[in-house]
């Protein structure tokens, strides 16, 4: 089995914006989003460097990489750690900045890709989860809807009822 499941996949699909942690070469830490982030397989996420100059040199001497995903409003995600290559010519870099040209436009230079061996793959949770037990998602998601004054696109499903979002409020 690889190190990525259906639920990190899915998440990763819907919210698409990650964050990227490297060290610099002087052992200071370098966090930089990357929305171009998507799944290559079970056991390797790939981003497009499209303006990453500092991720990239820092990778060219230490290829340790954390990529922190959160869906802002089920208040939930997933940390990866692994170990990073950047590619810049080859058929996988061809086929991913196709891609991702194909997504977003010529507009935007593919300077490279960079693949990421998962080597750690951990939940993150909000406290709104772990302080209030039996919390579900959907009432954490409703809740954050009206804090954030957002309309609720999704067809109602039956599942969720107004006094779990209020207990999700009262303990959030
Ligand atoms: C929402 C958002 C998404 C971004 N996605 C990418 C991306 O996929 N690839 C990329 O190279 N830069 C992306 N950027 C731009 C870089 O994060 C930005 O140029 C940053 O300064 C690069 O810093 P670094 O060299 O330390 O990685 C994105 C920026 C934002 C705000």
């Amino acid at each position: 089995m690889g190190m990525l499941n259906d639920d990190m996949k899915k998440l990763l699909a819907e919210c698409r914006l990650t964050y990227v942690a490297t060290v610099t070469p002087d052992g200071r830490p370098n966090l930089s989003p990357k929305a171009s982030t998507k799944v290559l397989d079970d056991n390797h996420l790939v981003f497009v460097d499209i303006a990453s100059p500092n991720t990239i040199r820092n990778l060219k001497a230490n290829p340790y990489i954390e990529v922190n995903v959160v869906d802002n409003l089920r208040r939930r995600g997933y940390r990866f750690k692994g170990v990073a290559e950047v590619l810049t010519e080859g058929e996988l870099y061809k086929t991913v900045a196709e891609d991702f040209w194909t997504r977003e436009g010529r507009q935007y230079p593919a300077n490279g890709i960079v693949t990421i061996r998962i080597e750690q793959a951990l939940p993150l949770w909000s406290p709104a989860y772990t302080f209030n037990r039996g919390v579900r998602e959907e009432d954490v998601r409703r809740l954050y809807l009206q804090r954030y004054g957002l309309q609720d696109l999704t067809p109602a499903d039956g599942r969720e009822n107004a006094s779990n979002v209020n207990r999700a409020k009262a303990n959030a």
